[in-house]
């Protein structure tokens, strides 16, 4: 992509002009980069389920909110909504495997994965830098997506370092905690 603007017209997205306006935006949304979460949930017959998200973002303190995006055609968008709870597990720099087994369709996603339930039934990941446990606040349309906003009901941390997605890569970033570290020594 050159420095000039490229316009995304109110068309923007209509058939004639998608193929460049979309790779001109995931283009551009590529350079903000993110941490993954593999964000879980289990279904009626209890089930785990779970994929690899990029799209969560904090929205508010007080109640604590956050919000990520589901693709409308995903299989697994039913059994989210019908849940009414999720997880997220924020990925940590050693769990790139786990980014790309959770972002693939598959009859059994957690085949190989080490996790634990809460005591709802909701998968957490072993390893993890943190989990959030949230239920479905609210659901709005988002285009060809769904956003849920969930509403954060029990936290916990740890200093792994994180997974970062930046301009359709993964790499390691090394935690500040780190850096204190070796600053000091
Ligand atoms: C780094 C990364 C980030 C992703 N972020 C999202 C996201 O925010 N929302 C989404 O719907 N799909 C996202 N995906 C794609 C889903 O993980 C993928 O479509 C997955 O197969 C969905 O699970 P399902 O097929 O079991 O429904 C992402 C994939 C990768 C590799």
């Amino acid at each position: 992509m050159t420095s000039e603007w490229t316009e995304l017209g109110a068309d923007a997205g209509q058939a004639s002009q998608s193929s460049v306006s979309e790779r001109a935006f995931r283009d551009v949304m590529g350079r903000f980069a993110t941490g993954v979460s593999v964000i879980t949930t289990v279904g009626q017959d209890g089930t785990p389920v779970g994929m690899t998200v990029s799209s969560l973002s904090s929205v508010s303190l007080d109640p604590p909110l956050l919000l990520w995006s589901l693709r409308l055609s995903a299989p697994s968008l039913p059994t989210f909504r019908q849940a009414g709870k999720f997880a997220v597990n924020i990925l940590p720099s050693d769990q790139e495997h786990l980014c790309r087994q959770f972002a693939q369709p598959a009859a059994d996603k957690f085949r190989g994965v080490a996790y634990s339930r809460d005591d709802d039934g909701l998968p957490l990941l072993d390893g993890a830098v943190a989990q959030i446990v949230c239920s479905t606040w609210r659901r709005y349309p988002g285009g060809d997506h769904e956003i849920f906003l969930g509403r954060v009901r029990a936290v916990r941390a740890w200093d792994h370092d994180p997974l970062v997605y930046y301009r359709g890569r993964l790499s390691g970033l090394r935690s500040s905690a780190d850096a204190d570290d070796d600053a000091s020594s």
